[in-house]
């Protein structure tokens, strides 16, 4: 499972870094409604408030980084070919962004028309993206657990997004659906199947690169991505089925895979040969720490359902999976890869070597950095105000101002970018 990297192929860097530069904005935009709305918005998962939350992050930020993602590393890293990257990536992301939108807005104003705009939306957006992109990982030459856990990971986003259109349109025309049973397999597909799906697939390959650890040992590799497919299946069964007290029970083998997969993360960063710290791996630290503490309460909650009775206990697990894990990790791996892909693509220009500047000169450390603590105080403070509802306004506040820096800087490698691409172009004609 050693990196095997084909750059041929890479798209051109603004495929990317388009869905990049808009994540972080959702995140804005969820701690601006969270600072607006205050606690109440927390009360429950069904509140508007929680919902338009959960999706601001869910198909806002994580779905547009993860998909810009994708579109680097399939080429790059499975040695897929996605066919023509820019023009797929200005069909989809447009409708991406209006999907997110028009489902927020659909939840804070409960408007059907609104609605069945994002389901219009997401349906042909992510439909044409998951056929690209299915097709480029099925062609590939390549082999390995990478590839296999990348496919169920795009199989598992369009289930989520088929089960999430089947509920918007079930609140827009008031269909008579078991919404919270749907809704519960919705989000496992969603969050498992898709997110932590893709993390697992872009972990094997990234975190040993990136982190200097080494590799994810093959047997784990092989065992859990079949295995998360394998119990979120059941999982649905049994809650489409009705079988509500084996569905909760179900709770406690999917907790204890979450927390296999923190802690061998975790394992791996603490015996690496070269222990770096630097704001990716303590992102990644802070990603898998979530991690373990929302499978710790889903055990709980798996042996003893009645700690569920109270509705926040819900928004305590959301909170940990959607700011905790996905979008630490996220954050974590833009850092990285924004400054790799800016190196990659200088190369190209046909310097010599010695005249690419290095990665690190992409991005302010401190910048980085600084903003990491800021987000990892902006996440105590949303945890807290689950349970403290007065909270939750500075928690949006500082929620907003750690996304804003975080599209700051990455706005700051967009220009590094230019800057260096400019500097060699010029070197070059001068020669
Ligand atoms: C693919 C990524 C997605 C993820 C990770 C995700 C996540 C979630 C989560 C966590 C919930 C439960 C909310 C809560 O418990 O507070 C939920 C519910 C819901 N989602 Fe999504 N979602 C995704 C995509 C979508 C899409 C594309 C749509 C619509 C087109 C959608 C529509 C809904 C609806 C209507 C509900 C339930 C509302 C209710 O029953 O009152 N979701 N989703």
């Amino acid at each position: 499972m050693h990196p095997n990297l084909s750059f041929d192929q890479a798209p051109p860097i603004s495929v990317p870094y388009r869905f990049f530069l808009a994540a972080p904005w959702f995140g804005v935009l969820a701690g601006l409604l969270l600072a607006w709305t205050g606690g109440d918005a927390l009360a429950s998962r069904w509140t508007p408030e929680a919902l338009a939350l959960a999706h601001l992050i869910a198909v806002g930020f994580m779905l547009q980084a993860m998909s810009g993602a994708m579109f680097q590393f399939i080429p790059v890293a499975v040695g897929g070919n996605v066919w023509r990257p820019s023009v797929v990536a200005n069909f989809v992301q447009p409708l991406l962004l209006l999907g997110a939108l028009s489902l927020v807005a659909g939840f804070l104003f409960s408007a059907p028309v609104l609605f069945s705009a994002a389901v219009a939306a997401f349906l042909l957006g992510v439909g044409v993206f998951v056929t690209v992109v299915l097709l480029a990982l099925w062609r590939t030459p390549a082999t390995g657990m990478t590839l296999w856990t990348m496919r169920i990971a795009v199989a598992g986003l369009a289930i989520a997004v088929l089960l999430g259109s089947l509920l918007a349109e079930g609140l827009a025309r008031g269909l008579s659906l078991p919404l919270i049973e749907l809704a519960n397999v919705h989000l496992a597909w969603g969050l498992g199947g898709w997110g932590l799906m893709l993390v697992a697939a872009v972990s094997y390959f990234v975190v040993p690169m990136f982190q200097l650890t080494h590799p994810y040992p093959l047997r784990f590799a092989r065992g859990f991505g079949p295995l998360l497919l394998l119990l979120v299946t059941i999982w649905s069964a049994l809650w489409l089925g009705d079988d509500l007290r084996r569905a909760q029970a179900m709770g406690f083998p999917l907790a204890l895979l979450c927390a296999a997969f923190a802690a061998m993360t975790l394992w791996l960063q603490h015996t690496r040969r070269r222990k770096i710290d630097d704001a990716t791996s303590l992102y990644f630290r802070v990603a898998m720490i979530a991690l373990l503490a929302f499978a710790a309460s889903g055990a709980a909650m798996a042996i003893r359902p009645e700690l569920s009775d109270d509705p926040r206990a819900s928004v305590w697990l959301g909170m940990l999976a959607l700011p905790g894990v996905f979008v630490s990790t996220i954050s974590g791996m833009m850092y990285k890869i924004t400054p790799f892909l800016n190196w990659l693509h200088l190369q190209r220009l046909g310097a010599p070597i010695s005249a690419v500047p290095n990665m690190k000169m992409m991005i302010p450390g401190t910048a980085m950095t600084v903003q990491f603590r800021l987000h990892v105080l902006a996440l105590v403070l949303l945890l807290a105000a689950v349970w403290l509802p007065a909270l939750a306004r500075v928690a949006g506040l500082f929620f907003a101002v750690s996304c804003f820096w975080l599209g700051w800087n990455l706005i700051l490698a967009m220009n590094s970018y230019r800057r260096f691409r400019d500097q060699i172009r010029a070197s070059v004609s001068r020669c």
